[in-house]
């Protein structure tokens, strides 16, 4: 069984539905990246699976808890980060801690260690007495996360956690998620910074007006949804001649020429680019390098949601 399971969740507001139908399995040990345009129903799946948002129907469990029936329960083995970090005036970083730590049912005695832990991983040393309200969103984000933390969650939910992050603070939320995957949590996030996504996690769910449009393997979704092969050739002879071969190959959909630089669709398969290099050389066309450029993430992304807002 899976550690999250999602069963035909649907949610309408009057007549809209913002999620139609969703279904989802998030195997123990995953980082599963949550993906789709502004509006398309991810903070609505999220706040549902974390037990924040009744469903015009459907079901959910967490480590087999359903979470409409168990919500306590489930909400002590989730770690849940909102979109939104509220406002807490005139507390320090570890009173915040302190008074999550204390609602999370940590006892007085063990919590100055949990507290300490947490603010070791994510790095607030030197925040500790900062005012919450003093610190800078990077750092917010931080403490959030640090929150989310506290009661050592099996599974955690993650709703754009890296939103609004320089690069530097997004490397450290990344490896983070990592150093939380050895740890042995399941973690489901959404995001729009796709490239990202695609090298931290092992899959992904992508989702568009409220419809799952594609789930899984990072890999297995790249192949699935591209069209063509990509290629690229720069050349050190003269363009011309390398234009023309290029345009009598049948499977080559789009040549886009910058100087000696030639970039191609390829419609065909990827045992046949062979053919293509080969035809160069025969025609005398001086190949500096050949390849074939892997599949973007964002790319698939692009071509599966097509731009449509909700
Ligand atoms: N309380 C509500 N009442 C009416 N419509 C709502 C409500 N909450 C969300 N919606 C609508 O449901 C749709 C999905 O919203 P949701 O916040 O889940 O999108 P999202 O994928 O998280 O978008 P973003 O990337 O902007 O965070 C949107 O069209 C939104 O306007
Ligand atoms: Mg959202």
């Amino acid at each position: 069984m899976a550690i999250v399971e999602i069963r035909n969740f649907w949610k309408s507001y009057g007549d809209f539905a913002a999620v139609k139908d969703f279904s989802l399995d998030i195997e123990e040990g995953d980082i599963y990246g949550f993906i789709g345009p502004n509006g398309a129903g991810k903070t609505t799946t999220i706040r549902f699976l974390s037990t924040l948002l009744e469903p015009t129907s459907g079901s959910a469990t967490i480590c087999g808890l359903d979470v409409l029936r168990k919500p306590l329960e489930v909400r002590r083995i989730i770690g849940y980060m909102p979109d939104m970090f509220g406002v807490y005036e005139g507390m320090r970083v570890w009173e915040y801690l302190d008074f999550f730590a204390a609602l999370y049912g940590i006892k007085r005695a063990s919590r100055e260690a949990v507290i300490n832990d947490v603010i070791q991983l994510l790095d607030l040393e030197k925040k500790r007495e900062t005012f919450v309200e003093a610190l800078s969103r990077g750092m917010q984000q931080r403490l959030c996360l640090a929150k989310t933390l506290l009661h050592d969650p099996k599974v955690l939910i993650l709703d754009e956690p890296a939103s609004g992050l320089d690069p530097r603070a997004r490397v450290f939320i990344k490896e983070l998620l990592k150093a939380l995957q050895e740890m042995g949590k399941t973690i489901f996030i959404s995001s729009h910074i796709l490239s990202e996504l695609a090298d931290c996690c092992n899959k992904v769910a992508i989702i568009e007006q409220g419809t799952l449009v594609a789930a899984g393997d990072v890999r297995g979704i790249l192949e699935q949804f591209r069209e063509t092969l990509k290629l690229e050739i720069e050349i050190l002879s003269e363009p011309g001649p390398c234009e023309d071969v290029l345009a009598r190959i049948p499977e080559v959909s789009s040549i886009e020429v910058h100087g000696k630089l030639f970039k191609v669709d390829f419609t065909g398969e990827l045992p046949h680019i062979s053919t293509i290099l080969k035809k160069l050389v025969e025609a005398g066309v001086e190949v500096l390098w050949f390849r074939e450029v892997p599949p973007d993430l964002e790319d698939v992304f692009m071509q599966v949601t097509k731009g449509e807002v909700a």
